[in-house]
């Protein structure tokens, strides 16, 4: 089959991430016709071939593809906040560099403004407590990067003192002083499928995801939450960050910007004052200075997903255990794993670990009600019914046809000699369940693996209905 432009758009996607949108299709059949006649007239089949098996080909390719644009001290307002504010509280509330990465650094200029502002605010101490990154996909836009060499294209609107200082012109390039760029280490990388290691307490990503559809922006997120230091700040371009807010990371409003965070866990705060600052052994970041980890995939985590799923159907909660901890180790807030780890503690009667998982789930997701039904199940079991009954409530509330909420709200009443609002509860639950029952489908459900049979709640419902007494003090 001789492959269409569909197929090259697909092999480029899967790789980098870089998605063509509508009106960017013509970027890439210049830049095939391009690498196609330089290569000698190859057919269009040919170099599909190549292209699947040659790096370095891709890697050609994909530098006629990438949008470098980018100037010194672009959106300035972040660098000031980075500069001004993050890292001299990082450095004083612990020990250790402040290691901050450009992602999608293009030709360093994003990288130099930092280390620029850097210096300009630290002088020669800088080098000892911060380290700066960059990386890029773009293997040739990363040698320019290294030399440091720039017309004056780059400098849109920079302060010629500063460029001065910081610069010596020749002829109509402008070459950074050693001193900054000796500051910077610079590593091709990709960041959609690389996590680059050790963490990283600000991490820029900047005027990157605009070239990346939704999933690819959710992998990513994945990605950047291993990669970021606990207390650490990931800043997108001023206009990206909205589209960026998938609820994997915390968005946070601070110094009049937003950046994204780790979200909130039970973790406890180090208290500032008992850090001192103090300064760190320098640190010459030029070689080999990341672990670039290959990343499970996020359809390797579904597959584990449903397997352990499987598991607990059939009751193997060892195995499902297993499979769910492999999920964890790749992503620890993954909101699903949590919910089921939940579910089998509540299965072996271990209340307080179901207890655990859901109160991590609420804390990425206030609004999880599977977690709310995981917490009132446990608390129900431990004899806590009035905390049972907060917690259905809630579920109730949010899922008003999700009838097993319902019929441990009815029981926790009665339990509590609420006989009239355990009443009108069983008869809810009956009504959703015959409506259930008459129809095919699933009323509703939640995400929670576990099996609420309607034939017996139904018989459960009717015989607690004729038991109760007429009369209560409600
Ligand atoms: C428009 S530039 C942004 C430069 C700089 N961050 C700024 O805001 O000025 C986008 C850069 O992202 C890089 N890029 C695209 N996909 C990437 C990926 N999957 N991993 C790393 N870099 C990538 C491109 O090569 C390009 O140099």
């Amino acid at each position: 089959m001789i492959p269409n432009i569909a197929a090259f758009k697909t092999l480029i996607k899967d790789r980098v991430g870089l998605h063509f949108f509508k009106g960017m299709e013509g970027l890439l059949n210049a830049a095939l016709h391009q690498r196609i006649s330089e290569r000698g007239k190859e057919s269009f089949a040919e170099y599909y071939e190549k292209l699947s098996v040659s790096t370095t080909e891709f890697d050609k390719l994909l530098s006629l593809l990438t949008i470098n644009e980018t100037y010194f001290f672009r959106e300035p307002d972040v660098l000031d906040i980075v500069c001004d504010k993050l890292v001299p509280r990082m450095l004083e509330q612990r020990s250790g560099p402040v290691r901050i990465l450009s992602a999608g650094c293009s030709s360093g200029e994003e990288a130099y403004s930092l280390a620029i502002k850097l210096h300009q605010k630290f002088q020669h101490k800088f080098a000892d407590n911060v380290e700066i990154h960059g990386c890029d996909i773009d293997s040739k836009i990363l040698e320019k990067a290294r030399s440091a060499n720039y017309s004056s294209y780059s400098f849109r609107g920079v302060d010629p003192l500063l460029q001065q200082t910081y610069f010596t012109r020749n002829g109509n390039q402008y070459q950074l002083h050693d001193v900054i760029r000796t500051k910077v280490a610079f590593q091709r990388a990709n960041i959609v499928k690389e996590q680059l290691l050790p963490k990283f307490d600000i991490i820029l990503l900047r005027n990157v995801s605009i070239y990346f559809d939704v999933e690819t922006r959710r992998t990513l997120h994945f990605n950047l939450l291993t990669m970021l230091q606990p207390e650490g700040a990931l800043f997108f371009g001023n206009a990206e960050t909205l589209a960026n807010n998938f609820g994997i990371l915390r968005l946070k409003q601070e110094f009049g910007n937003f950046y994204f965070c780790q979200p909130k866990t039970s973790r406890a705060q180090i208290p500032a004052t008992e850090v001192k600052p103090r300064l760190i052994t320098p640190v010459i970041p030029v070689e080999a200075p990341f672990i670039a980890a290959k990343v499970p995939s996020a359809q390797q985590c579904d597959s584990w997903i449903k397997k352990a799923l499987a598991c607990v159907a059939d009751k193997r909660f060892a195995e499902a255990e297993t499979l769910i901890e492999m999920v964890l180790n790749t992503d620890i807030h993954h909101q699903q794993a949590l919910v089921i780890k939940g579910a089998i503690a509540l299965e072996k009667c271990e209340f307080e670990q179901t207890a655990v998982s859901a109160k991590q789930v609420l804390a990425l997701d206030e609004w999880s009600a599977e977690a709310k039904m995981l917490l009132g199940l446990a608390m129900m079991w431990q004899q806590h019914t009035q905390q049972a009954i907060a917690w259905f409530k809630q579920v109730v509330y949010q899922q008003p046809g999700y009838w097993p909420a319902h019929y441990y709200l009815a029981e926790m009443y009665r339990q509590s000699e609420l006989y009239r609002p355990a009443q009108r509860t069983y008869r809810i639950t009956l009504q959703l369940l015959n409506a259930e029952m008459s129809r095919a489908d699933n009323a509703c459900t939640l995400r929670l693996p576990l099996s609420f049979l309607s034939h017996s709640f139904r018989f459960l419902c009717e015989h607690q209905l004729a038991q109760l007494p007429t009369q209560d003090g409600q």
